[in-house]
């Protein structure tokens, strides 16, 4: 299966064979994680760790993000990681991005979580089996690359992005919503990241050459705002 064709497939494990993955299966995702795009400027750092390394551990394996403290930075991890997400669904291997898990060990640039494994919960079966706020509320355009954006995970299904179509770029706004608006502050830019991927993949199957990736807060500490620009 594609990233694309992931996207409408694809849910949150909760559930795992703790049963480790085996050794190639792990090198093809550490490939994957080494080789994914990062945002314009950004760099971030990625592990791919144990479940004994993990308090209260449900998954045999987990990666951890570490960053800096930006939000740019934060976008970045979920920009990386939800090319993981999607590659590991695309391969059979449950996934969850985990904003309230706890590392054993505490460092101060750690950021989120990812766990992985094998598991019997089965993929969606379409675009109609998703949860998600109705497009005209998410998106000004009404296209296939809004509808694989909406499909994207968020941190407590909170999707807190509006996106706006130009010709030759997608601008994503940070929007929070809801109660958890301000709890959520900092998994939210992870989540803007997230929609990002979801953006680039759609683009990319539509044929388009992404040009630039761009995350950066407005002017005088305002909402993060991301751009991918790209030509036909
Ligand atoms: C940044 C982020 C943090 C999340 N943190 C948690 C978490 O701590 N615990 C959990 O069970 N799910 C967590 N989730 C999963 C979301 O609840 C889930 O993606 C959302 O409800 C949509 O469901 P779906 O992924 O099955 O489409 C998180 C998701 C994201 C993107």
């Amino acid at each position: 299966m594609t990233l694309y064709e992931t996207i409408f497939v694809r849910r949150s494990v909760r559930k795992y064979d703790k049963t480790p993955l085996d050794d190639e299966t792990l090198r093809g995702i550490q490939k994957i994680l080494d080789e994914a795009e990062r945002i314009d400027g950004q760099t971030g750092r990625f592990e791919i760790v144990v479940g004994s390394r993990v308090k209260n551990a449900t998954a045999p394996h987990y990666i951890f993000a570490f960053s800096e403290a930006n939000d740019g930075a934060y976008a970045n991890v979920g920009y990386v990681l939800q090319k993981v997400d999607l590659y590991l669904q695309s391969i059979g291997v449950g996934s969850v991005w985990l904003g309230a898990g706890k590392p054993v060990e505490s460092a101060p640039d750690y950021v989120i979580m990812l766990a992985f494994g094998k598991t019997e919960v089965p993929l969606r079966s379409g675009a109609q089996d998703f949860r998600r706020l109705v497009l005209g509320e998410i998106s000004d355009g009404d296209n296939a690359v809004a509808q694989a954006a909406r499909l994207a995970p968020s941190a407590a299904n909170s999707q807190p992005w509006k996106l706006h179509f130009e010709d030759g770029k997608v601008t994503v706004r940070y929007f929070g919503r809801g109660l958890l608006k301000a709890m959520l502050k900092k998994m939210n830019k992870v989540d803007i990241g997230i929609v990002l991927r979801h953006i680039e993949i759609a683009l990319l199957k539509e044929g388009k050459t992404v040009r630039s990736v761009t995350a950066t807060a407005a002017a005088g500490g305002g909402d993060l705002t991301a751009e991918i620009t790209y030509v036909d």
